[in-house]
């Protein structure tokens, strides 16, 4: 049988926080942030607390060097919160009840709202690279076929074995953050769309090929990414009220592949040619850890103006 994280170990974590957490920053709030958006932790008013992973007995530690890998606690908009800067995803090795072991922990600590925020590739002509989609349903291909972050004995003091998961990006919150995005017209105004979709979570870390890529537009998925739905599961599971918004830093490659049929069949009629489907084809942007990066970057600021805002709504 699996030997999954005991009740204990969550429990263990819960108390040594408490400890050390200053009363008036225990979460009501928490915030997962993705690839590149940590600057959300630095928006948070003076006197936070921070804590390294490596410092919390039983936490999973973080496996990219140069990447953080903190909790912080501090008050964001007037509400005490607490940012997860640097997640842990399945395909750094971990089970994935380690990945998610953080949701738990916040629920524990009294966490009763998470904004959960990643960087995907957009699927959906419609979803510009810069874009923000907020989530209202997910596909998971592991968890349909095996990898989900609840097989094992289930700990009912979180919650039920058989938990529903449709529904979870809860309806209101995401009104609320719309509302937010429009009330305010800079976004706009800097070329931001928001939209609404589909995220499909594949396990990584190879990115997508053009036929995965097609296969997961036809699927009905708008974005794909790496992390996120494991922590959803988890966090419904255990009755956390969810928001999950993702910006695109770049497009998937869905156009056919170049055919070598057609190409030899020109060839032997005009006797060799200068510009070939296949050259077109290497000229399309492979996807590449450095824009999803760079396009965080870009948008770091008014993500964070977005998140403060919409705290101070909730
Ligand atoms: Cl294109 N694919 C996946 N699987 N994850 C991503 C991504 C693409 N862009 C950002 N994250």
């Amino acid at each position: 049988l699996k030997q999954n994280i005991p009740f204990a170990v969550y429990q263990g974590i819960v108390d040594f926080l408490r400890q050390k957490v200053p009363p008036h920053l225990i979460p009501k709030v928490g915030i997962v942030c993705g690839s590149g958006l940590g600057g959300l932790a630095s928006t948070m008013d003076d006197g936070t607390f921070t804590i390294d992973y490596s410092d919390i007995p039983n936490f999973p530690q973080a496996t990219v060097s140069g990447h953080a890998g903190k909790l912080v606690f501090g008050i964001l908009s007037g509400k005490p919160t607490v940012c997860l800067v640097g997640r842990f995803h399945f395909y750094e090795g971990y089970q994935l009840d380690a990945t998610t072991l953080p949701l738990r922990v916040m629920h524990l600590l009294g966490v009763e709202t998470v904004l959960v925020t990643n960087a995907t590739g957009s699927l959906n002509e419609r979803f510009n690279v810069g874009d923000l989609v907020l989530i209202k349903d997910h596909v998971s291909l592991p968890s349909l076929a095996g990898l989900n972050p609840l097989v094992g004995p289930n700990l009912p003091e979180f919650g039920p074995r058989f938990p529903a998961v449709s529904d979870v990006y809860d309806f209101d919150l995401r009104v609320l953050m719309a509302e937010t995005f429009y009330k305010d017209p800079s976004y706009q105004s800097h070329g931001i769309s928001l939209h609404e979709g589909v995220y499909t979570f594949v396990s990584g870390p190879s990115y997508e090929s053009r036929a995965e890529g097609r296969f997961l537009r036809s699927i009905g998925a708008d974005v794909v990414g790496m992390s996120t739905i494991p922590e959803i599961i988890t966090a419904a599971h255990c009755g956390l009220r969810l928001l999950c918004m993702s910006l695109v830093t770049n497009q998937v490659l869905i156009r056919p592949e170049p055919s070598a049929l057609d190409e030899a069949k020109r060839r032997l009629q005009v006797g060799g040619s200068a510009v070939t489907a296949a050259s077109l084809a290497e000229q399309e942007i492979k996807a590449t850890h450095e824009e999803v990066l760079a396009m965080s970057a870009t948008r770091s600021l008014a993500v964070e103006k977005l998140v403060t805002a919409f705290v101070a709504a909730l």
